[in-house]
């Protein structure tokens, strides 16, 4: 039984990875901005009024969660909005530094928020993104997610160096293309089979595979 700490967790993914694990008899913290009464059902451990874009909520958490240790951090919280070439102007502007907050800078400050909680031997989970790698983008435009999940990627591998001291493991996961709010329910694959591989990977990649970027389904996949 492990205590694993999921960010994003009323929907999508999130809330996908929290079911599973708590079904699995896991002790799961769920941190969210808001509830759902989907993660409500579950009843796990519910932490909220934490955004990750403001330093000082998780300096909170990391003071709400006392003397708990944590075995699994998952760094799953994300947005995305579109970019069009052309028409960078203002508020696309802002879209993109929101995009480098959330995606690039949150699981930064999560880990370094939640470090003195996880034990030797723990794991961090980044949940990024194929669009971050540059060898694989083949289709251009999405500015601030690419840019963002990119810059995602560069900060896993340096936690993976960094918290290598601490006997913890970082993993820079790709969920596949689900079907979630994010996507506008369209995709290739429903939340749960997403968590199912993400969780697979968590529980087979070891400190070996640390600062390695994974598909859900096990690809190794190109920077
Ligand atoms: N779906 C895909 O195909 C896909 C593909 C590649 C990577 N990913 C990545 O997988 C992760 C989960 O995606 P998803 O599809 O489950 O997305 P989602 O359904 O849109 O859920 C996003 C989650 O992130 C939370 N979040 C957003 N901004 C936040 C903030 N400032 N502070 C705290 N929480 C915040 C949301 O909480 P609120 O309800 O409070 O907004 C929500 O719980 C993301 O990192 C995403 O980039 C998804």
């Amino acid at each position: 039984m492990k205590n694993v700490l999921i960010t994003g967790a009323n929907r999508g993914i999130g809330l996908e990875l929290c079911r599973q694990l708590s079904a699995r008899g896991d002790r799961v913290i769920a941190v969210v901005r808001k509830s759902s009464p989907e993660l409500e059902k579950l009843g796990c451990r519910v932490l909220s009024g934490c955004d990750l874009a403001r330093p000082e909520d998780l300096a909170k958490l990391a003071i709400d969660l006392g003397t708990q240790k944590l075995h699994r951090v998952i760094s799953n919280a994300g947005i995305l909005s579109n970019q069009v070439l052309g028409k960078i102007d203002g508020p696309a502007i802002e879209q993109i530094l929101d995009q480098f907050k959330i995606n690039a800078l949150g699981p930064v400050l999560l880990a370094q928020a939640l470090r003195a909680h996880m034990v030797r031997g723990s794991c961090l989970a980044i949940l990024t993104s194929r669009m971050g790698s540059i060898a694989d983008n083949t289709s251009g435009g999405s500015y601030g997610y690419r840019m963002s999940k990119a810059a995602a990627n560069a900060a896993g591998v340096s936690l993976a160096r960094d918290l290598e001291k601490d006997g913890i493991t970082v993993l820079i996961l790709h969920p596949g293309y689900v079907r979630t709010d994010m996507t506008g329910h369209s995709g290739l694959v429903e939340a749960d089979e997403s968590a199912r591989g993400l969780i697979a990977r968590m529980d087979t990649l070891g400190p070996e595979a640390s600062g390695s970027f994974h598909h859900a389904n096990g690809d190794v996949l190109p920077w």
